[in-house]
């Protein structure tokens, strides 16, 4: 007998109109937008997969919530249900929230980095290198080689290899590095796990030479899930046991909660340092907000603390991984070149193979971008050598080898019928890719380029 459909462990109460505008205001926008489309106007996009981050749906659950809303300056309720929930299920005593993500990684970053010192990652994210380099920290790249390779069908392609770490700690010896910064799920390797016994083995490492992991935790129900359905012993253990387990070998994390935790603002650092949790307590006053609420509504916080119970219930997660997945086997099957494994919030084109008359100095994942935009109003986010910046030392653009679009998945948000246009429009571009053109820059901002920069079409 054939597999049974499994459906979505929730129906819908709401909806949120969106349109197709015509082929000319599209190609229009995309010239206004100087070809980024984070420089759309929202209205203008039909499907929106710039990303994953803070476009989630939230529960009827959690918008009761946020009539529970205590507004208070000081020790808010929902700020102990918030401190509560991220016990239970990342297993971190202290919590300390911030207005999102990257406000957890800027204090972390100036506590724990001395300048000169490394800050080995598995792979890189824009906001966190960011704040890594602003701390005066140097960014190492300690991933296995196989996550620079779109074609790789390595299970774990988030694994740190050890052979790097231990070479870093020849040469510069372990008192230069201020602690290992690992992310679950590595967003810029394609959506990326690491699995359990890696990160064991990273773990004994690491006590070994006096070092600290603090994991950036911002997506690790997904990578709780590939350990679930991929790695031998946790096939029976739950998505939230899996969490605990992973957090388990870090003394703390940061979390941008607009992914993971189903919610549109918010973020939190954890840990289970005390000298480091006072120490975050007294920086967050000065740049997020009181240590109760960190830059969030007291509603904010309860939000999150109910999407970070419901963010690992398993049927929940399984279904959010195979939507992403449906998206990328319908690529995969047309012959579109993706990153494989398929990761778990996106589904990644690989534009080195997918435009190969493109040179990386034209910018083919942001041309590439540009055309699915302008083909059906789709729009993705360029994760290539835009992204990746220049180098501190050089001035020169940095070339990583993944040259990539993101095509990201929103939870809760879209059916697959929608994933049937993303899909539709990514095949067509596919058969007329020779006559995609490359760009050049014509703005670029020092920090974070991607976010502003301009293009022209070639
Ligand atoms: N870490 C990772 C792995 C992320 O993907 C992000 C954000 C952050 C940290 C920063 O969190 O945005 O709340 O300040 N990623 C978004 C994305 C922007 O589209 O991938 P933030």
């Amino acid at each position: 007998m054939p597999e049974r459909t499994i459906a979505e462990p929730y129906k819908i109460k709401m909806v949120e109109p969106i349109r197709q505008i015509p082929q000319r205001a599209r190609a229009r926008a995309m010239l206004e937008a100087g070809f980024n489309t984070f420089l759309l106007r929202s209205e203008d996009v039909y499907i929106d997969l710039l990303t994953d981050s803070g476009t989630s749906a939230m529960s009827d659950r959690q918008w009761a919530g946020l009539m529970l809303g205590d507004e208070s300056y000081a020790g808010s309720r929902n700020f102990y249900k918030l401190e509560k929930a991220v016990q239970d299920v990342y297993g971190f005593p202290f919590v300390v929230p911030t207005h999102q993500g990257r406000g957890a990684e800027h204090i972390t970053s100036q506590i724990r980095i001395r300048p000169g010192q490394f800050v080995p990652m598995n792979m890189y994210f824009t906001t966190t290198r960011e704040h890594v380099e602003r701390a005066g920290g140097v960014f190492v790249d300690v991933i296995i080689d196989e996550a620079h390779d779109p074609t790789s069908e390595h299970p774990f392609k988030g694994n740190v290899d050890l052979a790097k770490l231990n070479k870093l700690v020849k040469e510069r010896g372990a008192g230069s590095i201020a602690y290992l910064s690992l992310a679950t799920c590595v967003n810029m390797a394609g959506g990326q796990p690491m699995s359990m016994a890696n990160l064991r083995a990273v773990s004994a490492w690491a006590k070994r030479n006096k070092l600290a992991i603090i994991f950036d935790a911002t997506r690790v129900v997904e990578n709780a899930y590939f350990i679930q359905q991929r790695e031998k012993g946790y096939a029976d253990h739950t998505v939230r046991e899996i969490i605990k387990g992973m957090m388990s070998y870090g003394e703390g994390c940061t979390v941008s909660a607009k992914k993971d935790n189903l919610v549109n603002i918010g973020g939190f650092l954890a840990t289970r340092s005390e000298g480091f949790f006072q120490k975050a307590r007294e920086m967050v006053v000065v740049f997020e907000g009181l240590h109760t609420y960190g830059g969030l509504a007291g509603r904010d916080m309860e939000a999150i603390a109910l999407g970070t119970y419901e963010m690992c219930e398993d049927e929940y997660v399984a279904s959010r991984v195979r939507q992403v997945h449906y998206l990328g086997n319908r690529l995969r099957n047309g012959g579109v070149p993706i990153v494989l494994p398929i990761g778990g919030h996106g589904v990644f084109l690989d534009a080195r193979r997918f435009l190969p008359h493109l040179e990386q100095d034209v910018f083919p994942a942001q041309a590439l971008c540009a055309a699915l935009y302008v083909d059906s109003g789709v729009r993705a986010m360029e994760r290539g050598v835009v992204s990746a910046g220049r180098d501190q030392a050089t001035g020169k653009h940095k070339y990583p080898k993944l040259e990539l679009v993101r095509l990201t998945i929103p939870r809760r948000v879209y059916t697959n019928l929608h994933m049937d246009v993303v899909a539709e429009s990514c095949l067509a571009l596919y058969e007329g890719r020779s006559r995609i053109r490359g760009l050049r820059m014509v703005y670029e901002p020092e920090h974070l380029r991607f976010f502003q920069a301009r293009f022209k079409k070639l």
